[in-house]
C-alpha cells in the first residue's frame, strides 16, 4: 500500500474569528463544518495518490457515479479534544483506522494505511485547530473520515476508483436534550443487520436501514430504536447508531459481538475503564425478556448507550409492544456518571492516560 503525502491548498475565505466563535458557542451536532477537508484518491493500478488539504467544498459527482447507485461507502467518527494546556489530542485514532480497514474489506474497497488515516486526520485538525472547542465543556471537534466509490458506470462490481475524504465538525451533545436520559423503542420486527451481513462494518447502508425503525420509534415518542438479533428476535444488539451497556450493581454487561453489531471504540474503551474503576465488565447475551424482568425486579440498576457521538448517554424509559418501564429517576445513574466522567477525563487530558489512548498533535 502506498502512502501519499498531503499537499496544502489553504482556504482563501475561511470564516471570520467572530463567525467561528458564534458557532463554537452552540455547535449542536453535525451542523457546521470547518474551513478545510483532506482528500486522497485511489485508482486501480496506481494505489493511493493526490493527498490534498483543500478548502471545504462540494464534491462534483457524475450522476452515474457508482456510490450513488450501489452504496459502496464506509465512514468513521472520532473526536479531537482541547487539553488544559491548550494543545489538542485525538482519542484512539488507530482503532478507527483499523476499523476503517475492516469495513473496507467487507465492502470490497481498498484499505487505507493506518498511518495515512491518522496523518489525514492530524493534517486537518492542525490546519483547522481554531475550530477545536475550549477545554472542559461537552464540546469537541468531531472528525468524519469516509470513502466512496467514484467510478462512473452502472455495472455492479467493486469500483476501480475511490475517494477518501476527512471533514470536521464542532460538536456538542449528540441528543438535543444534552446528557439527560433518552427513551428507547424495542423494535421486535425490524432488524438492522443479519448474520453474514454488514452489521459490523461502518457503512451508510446500515444507517439507512435503521431510519424507518427510528421513525417508528419517534412516532411512539422515543428518542432511539433498539434492534434485536435477526434470527430469534430476542437478543439485544445495538441502537440505531450506538452500543448499549447494562449495569447490574458492580457489574456492567454489553452485548457480545456477533458480527451484526458494530465494534464501537467507546464500547471497547469502557470495558477497560470500568475494570480500572473496580467494576466487573463483560460481554454477554441479554434478551429483551431479561431486560424487562431485571428492570422490574430491580437487579438491573442502570442502562446506558455509548458511542463516539453519544459519548455515554443514560437510558430512561423503554417501550416494547405491551410494556413500558423506566430506569432511574430522570437523572443519569451513579455508575453511568462515574464511567462517563472517567472516560471524558482521559479524553480531555485531566486524568492520566494510562493506556496510551490519546494521540497528541
Ligand atoms: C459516531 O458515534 O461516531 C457515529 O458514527 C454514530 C452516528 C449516530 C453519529
Amino acid at each position: 500500500m502506498t502512502t501519499p503525502t498531503i499537499e496544502l491548498k489553504p482556504s482563501a475565505s475561511p470564516l471570520s474569528d467572530a463567525e467561528r466563535e458564534a458557532i463554537l458557542a452552540s455547535p449542536g451536532f453535525g451542523r457546521h463544518f470547518t474551513d478545510h477537508m483532506v482528500t486522497i484518491k485511489w485508482t486501480e493500478g496506481r494505489g493511493w495518490h493526490e493527498g490534498q488539504l483543500v478548502p471545504y467544498a462540494p464534491i462534483p459527482l457524475d450522476p452515474a457515479t457508482n456510490v450513488l447507485h450501489y452504496a459502496q461507502e464506509i465512514f468513521e467518527g472520532l473526536k479531537a479534544y482541547r487539553r488544559p494546556d491548550g494543545s489538542v489530542a485525538t482519542f484512539r485514532p488507530d482503532q478507527n483506522a483499523l476499523r476503517f480497514q475492516r469495513s473496507a474489506r467487507r465492502l470490497a474497497m481498498p484499505e487505507l494505511p493506518v498511518e495515512t488515516f491518522i496523518e489525514a486526520c492530524d493534517a486537518l485538525v492542525r490546519q483547522d485547530q481554531a475550530w477545536v472547542p475550549a477545554h472542559g465543556g461537552e464540546e469537541s471537534l468531531y472528525l468524519r473520515p469516509f470513502m466512496i466509490a467514484t467510478e462512473v458506470g452502472l455495472g455492479v462490481k467493486p469500483a476501480n476508483e475511490y475517494l477518501f475524504i476527512v471533514i470536521a465538525s464542532p460538536a456538542g451533545a449528540y441528543f438535543p436534550g444534552g446528557v439527560k436520559p433518552v427513551s428507547i423503542w424495542l423494535s421486535e420486527d425490524r432488524v438492522r443487520a443479519v448474520p453474514g451481513g454488514m452489521g459490523d462494518a461502518k457503512t451508510g447502508g446500515n444507517y439507512a436501514a435503521s431510519l424507518l425503525a427510528q421513525a417508528e420509534a419517534a412516532a411512539k415518542g422515543c428518542d432511539q430504536v433498539c434492534y434485536l438479533d435477526a434470527v430469534e428476535h430476542q437478543w439485544v444488539e445495538e441502537l440505531g447508531g450506538m452500543n448499549l451497556y447494562f449495569v447490574y450493581g458492580n457489574k456492567i454487561v454489553t452485548p457480545t459481538l456477533t458480527g451484526s453489531i458494530l465494534e464501537g471504540v467507546t464500547r471497547d474503551s469502557l470495558l477497560t475503564v470500568a475494570r480500572d474503576l473496580g467494576y466487573e465488565a463483560e460481554e454477554g447475551r441479554v434478551s429483551i425478556d431479561q431486560w424487562q424482568r431485571d428492570a422490574e425486579n430491580g437487579t438491573l440498576t442502570e442502562v446506558f448507550a455509548c458511542g463516539t457521538a453519544a459519548v455515554i448517554t443514560p437510558v430512561g424509559t423503554v417501550k416494547r409492544t405491551g410494556a413500558e418501564w423506566t430506569h432511574g429517576d430522570g437523572q443519569p445513574g451513579a455508575t453511568t456518571t462515574r464511567l462517563r466522567t472517567a472516560l471524558l477525563d482521559i479524553q480531555r487530558g485531566t486524568a492520566e492516560d494510562t493506556h496510551g489512548w490519546m494521540h497528541q498533535l
